[in-house]
């Protein structure tokens, strides 16, 4: 990595998620050209083609319909504030007794455009609130790229609602356990586009244990609503040249919605 990157990264102030253009634009205009944005100090070449890859509609069966049992049925008739008050009291799994306390989610409760991340970390985990670490700004950044900003009708959500430990891997079980939660989430936010961010949301959401480079450029569905996969915000704090890869998928998303060959 670049010395110069790597200082600003110690500052918190790379990698930068910034279109060169003020303004995203708009979807009918990603045939003629991607407009560059920068990673930090570094621009990062446009991808070759910003046009969205070709679209294979997935249905994934849904991990929680299997074997749904009394604590699953219990939620899926929950409203946001009975679902909200079962997070914030739940023990279901042994993360309760390490966290500070549980980040449900945020931003508009009706939105089109819903992201799942993993889980908290330490910050969130301090603030009750998802991704406001620097993954957090990266995905402000990358929201901000597609003219999107949090809150606005985007809601962000997590696979886990409380922080595992040292920021280890969520565990099977815990997954599990909080599946549910998220299900009856996305079933009361109604989005019309769920992005899977990392492989947990995206391996969680679609019942799958395909990496992520294998289910980007696809259209899922997850319980009908139409799911597409891509790069974790922390992973590309790590991994520069996957910005590209996540900016096409970004686009992909974009196109998606603005197609309208969705429906709400
Ligand atoms: N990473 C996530 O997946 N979620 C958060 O809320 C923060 C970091």
């Amino acid at each position: 990595m670049n010395r110069r990157l790597e200082f600003l990264g110690e500052m918190g102030l790379a990698p930068l998620w910034r279109l060169r253009a003020r303004d995203a634009p708009p979807a009918e205009e990603q045939n003629q050209a991607a407009p560059e944005f920068e990673a930090g100090t570094v621009s990062v070449a446009a991808p070759a083609t910003a046009v969205p890859p070709p679209v294979v509609t997935l249905e994934a069966a849904p991990a929680a319909a299997a074997g749904a049992d009394q604590r699953s049925l219990r939620i899926a008739r929950l409203t946001l504030d009975e679902l909200k008050a079962e997070v914030k009291a739940c023990t279901a799994c042994g993360l309760c007794k390490s966290r500070t306390q549980t980040v449900f989610g945020v931003g508009d409760e009706s939105a089109d455009w819903l992201i799942v991340g993993e889980a908290p970390g330490a910050e969130e985990d301090a603030r009750g609130e998802p991704f406001v670490g620097q993954a957090g700004k990266l995905l402000d950044n990358m929201l901000a790229a597609i003219g999107l900003a949090r809150g606005e009708n985007v809601y962000i959500a997590n696979v886990l609602k409380c922080r595992p430990p040292g920021n280890r891997n969520p565990e099977a079980g815990e997954v599990a356990r909080c599946s549910p939660l998220l299900a009856r989430q996305i079933q009361l936010v109604q989005p019309k586009l769920i992005i899977a961010m990392g492989r947990f949301a995206a391996q969680t959401l679609l019942n799958s244990d395909a990496s992520i480079a294998s289910m980007r450029g696809k259209l899922y569905r997850y319980q009908g609503v139409p799911t597409i996969v891509t790069y974790h915000p922390a992973y590309l704090l790590r991994s520069l040249p996957e910005k590209a890869k996540a900016w096409e998928d970004l686009c992909f998303a974009r196109a998606t919605v603005a197609g309208g060959t969705i429906k709400k």
